[in-house]
């Protein structure tokens, strides 16, 4: 019996804050994405963004700045851009699309912030970390899309695949590290961490330990 169809996408396929990427519109991607916000401010991106907290509260603080979220599920994105519009925030564009395809969506050095907050660990078997969101092409084509001085910040709740993620950056040898904590929920002065998104509210809630690196180019 053929599933019935996902009463979100049509939502989203007809949102204008929300563009949903076929494999064939990259070839017609061409422009660079300050020219899409009419402006010169920097670009912050979140990919694997979930839901709406951190996001759209980030971009309704910092209507200075352009914020792009890449996210795969139809309703995680309607809702988060509803969200966003509620809040009155303008600066901002939602991307139905795979986090991997950042190679075809950004030219060199247009990013200066990336935020990676709780992606799906995956398993240790080697079929299973072939899904994880780190490995080497995607480290070195973020190095490539940001801004030179410019970060990306990953959390993580998942100690293995933390560590993991930390020795491949080390082997690659682009990125260095600036502050780097296995607990940063009590070493929080440190950090800035004015809102958080619905996994890390859980985590904290919990008493879970969070792992938390801040890298730069
Ligand atoms: C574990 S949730 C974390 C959500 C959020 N960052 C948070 O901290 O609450 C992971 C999210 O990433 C999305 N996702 C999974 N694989 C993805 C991919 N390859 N590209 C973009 N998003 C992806 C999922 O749909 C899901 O909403």
């Amino acid at each position: 019996m053929k599933r019935p169809d996902n009463p979100y996408k049509i939502k989203v396929e007809n949102h204008n804050k929300i563009m949903a990427f076929e494999k064939d519109f990259f070839n017609k991607f061409q422009w660079k994405w300050n020219d899409f916000f009419w402006n010169q401010n920097p670009i912050i991106l979140e990919i694997w963004t979930g839901m709406w907290n951190f996001f759209s509260k980030e971009s309704s603080r910092n209507l200075d700045k352009n914020f792009i979220w890449i996210e795969l599920k139809y309703k995680r994105l309607y809702n988060s851009a509803e969200k966003s519009i509620e809040l009155w925030t303008k600066n901002f564009i939602m991307l139905k699309t795979f986090a991997q395809n950042i190679d075809k969506i950004f030219w060199k050095e247009e990013l200066d912030k990336t935020y990676v907050f709780f992606p799906d660990p995956w398993g240790k078997k080697d079929r299973q970390k072939k899904h994880r969101l780190f490995q080497e092409k995607f480290i070195k084509d973020l190095y490539e899309k940001t801004k030179i001085w410019w970060k990306l910040v990953f959390k993580t709740d998942h100690l293995e695949y933390f560590d993991t993620t930390i020795s491949l950056f080390k082997e690659i040898w682009l990125w260095k590290i600036n502050i780097l904590s296995n607990d940063y929920e009590n070493e929080l002065e440190h950090f800035e961490t004015k809102e958080m998104t619905e996994f890390e509210h859980i985590f904290r809630k919990d008493r879970v330990k969070i792992n938390y690196v801040e890298f730069e180019k």
